[in-house]
């Protein structure tokens, strides 16, 4: 009995050990907020951050949920100071980074910062390679709440091992903060960062482009529905405090409305962390709507976690589905032609079944309401079919509901 007991313990311990690593209850839903690379890459400072917190408030998108302001590459100068420090670029802070993070606390935001696993950044600042306690004890003490983590410079180095170092390294400095894993999905870190990291890349990098790449020689740039398009298989890894990253948010950055509602609609249906790349001081009225649409983040944000997939595609037209809290679903029609397509969904017809969560949207047994969460509008029920024109490279987004 007594050996029983002791067994139970030390099993208690081993498992606690195990998943005590990374910090618990951080990112219980996708994070959303904003990051400065996708529209200004190393051309930062802090007047852009505290203008970005004040528009961010002014635009609704504080209300509407974006939470982290994460400054990417760039923030650092080229050397570390003689103890081995990190230094925030006194020309682009000229107040010093502590007095910026504690403007964007104090207008509720949360703040993030950039590095990178190897020895140099992908903009050559200095990386983080044997000085992650260190660096974590840095980040603890100017008190950010969020780490993107980087690649570039990485030859020889095992992801896991030098990901899981970093993970421990700023659980020890002791401030909660969320372990952004970014080394593009090349070492498949879905199957290994669920108690590393809140969140991990699974592409390269993405481009404001619908379809296609943008290819710069040596490495290139993803669009909007080959990144779609690379999340094939692996919603079985996310859920509550672990998710898949298809990149930030190109929202604002010169695709089409239709293709940004697009680009924003799918992000949600799979669950995907909504960090806005855009100019926020000077966007449009269209895209300050696309991103500020609460009905659309609910679906992102639902509480189950679940990663939608692809139902059945007909005619180019991709049917994503998302199961959701108190059974409820989302639906998403995607147009991905270059013409408009008429829909004709007999709901009566199918049957949608999700295996891995064990959940089934069946329109004989229940009578779903439906709500079209662009229009903003009730559309009726499953009783009858689903009939409506989708334009080239838009949505059709759905809620259905019991009650
Ligand atoms: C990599 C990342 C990008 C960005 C840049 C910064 O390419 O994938 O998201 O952080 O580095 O240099």
């Amino acid at each position: 009995m007594m050996k029983n007991k002791l067994l139970f313990a030390v099993t208690l311990f081993f498992f606690t050990t195990i998943h005590a690593q990374k910090f618990e209850n951080l990112a219980l839903t996708p994070p959303m907020g904003w990051n400065s690379w996708n529209t200004f890459q190393t051309n930062i400072s802090e007047d852009l951050v505290k203008q970005t917190a004040d528009a961010m408030i002014a635009s609704g998108m504080k209300d509407a949920g974006y939470e982290y302001i994460v400054l990417d590459d760039g923030w650092m100068t080229m050397e570390r100071d003689s103890a081995g420090n990190l230094v925030p670029d006194p020309k682009k802070f000229p107040h010093g980074m502590k007095a910026l993070i504690d403007y964007v606390h104090s207008k509720g935001f949360k703040f993030g910062l950039y590095n990178c696993a190897g020895t140099k950044t992908c903009a050559g600042y200095p990386g983080t390679r044997g000085y992650e306690y260190q660096d974590a004890r840095f980040y603890a003490n100017l008190g950010i709440d969020y780490l993107k983590f980087d690649w570039c410079s990485s030859d020889g180095l095992n992801a896991k091992e030098s990901y899981t170092t970093m993970s421990k390294a700023l659980k020890k400095a002791g401030r909660p903060i969320v372990f952004s894993l970014c080394e593009w999905g090349q070492n498949k870190p879905w199957e290994w960062a669920e108690n590393v990291g809140q969140l991990w890349r699974t592409t390269g990098d993405i481009t404001a482009k619908f379809d296609g790449y943008l290819d710069h020689g040596t490495w290139k740039q993803t669009g909007v529905m080959p990144i779609a398009d690379l999340q094939k298989g692996l919603r079985k890894y996310a859920g509550p405090g672990h998710w898949n990253d298809p990149d930030m948010l190109e929202v604002g950055n010169g695709m089409s409305e239709n293709e940004d509602r697009a680009h924003f609609s799918l992000w949600c249906m799979l669950a995907a962390p909504l960090i806005a790349g855009n100019d926020v001081r000077k966007m449009s009225e269209a895209t300050k709507n696309i991103l500020t649409n609460k009905e659309v983040i609910a679906i992102d944000q639902d509480k189950e976690g679940i990663e939608g997939f692809i139902y059945k595609i007909q005619d180019s037209v991709e049917i994503y589905v998302k199961p959701l809290s108190d059974n409820n679903w989302a639906i998403c029609f995607l147009n991905r032609s270059g013409e408009p397509k008429n829909i004709n969904f007999n709901w009566q017809d199918e049957i949608i079944n999700d295996t891995l969560f064990n959940r089934t949207l069946d329109a004989k047994k229940v009578n779903y309401k439906l709500r079209d969460l662009w229009k903003k509008s009730n559309i009726g029920d499953t009783k009858k079919p689903l009939k409506a024109s989708i334009q080239s490279h838009d949505v059709l987004m759905l809620k259905a509901y019991e009650k």
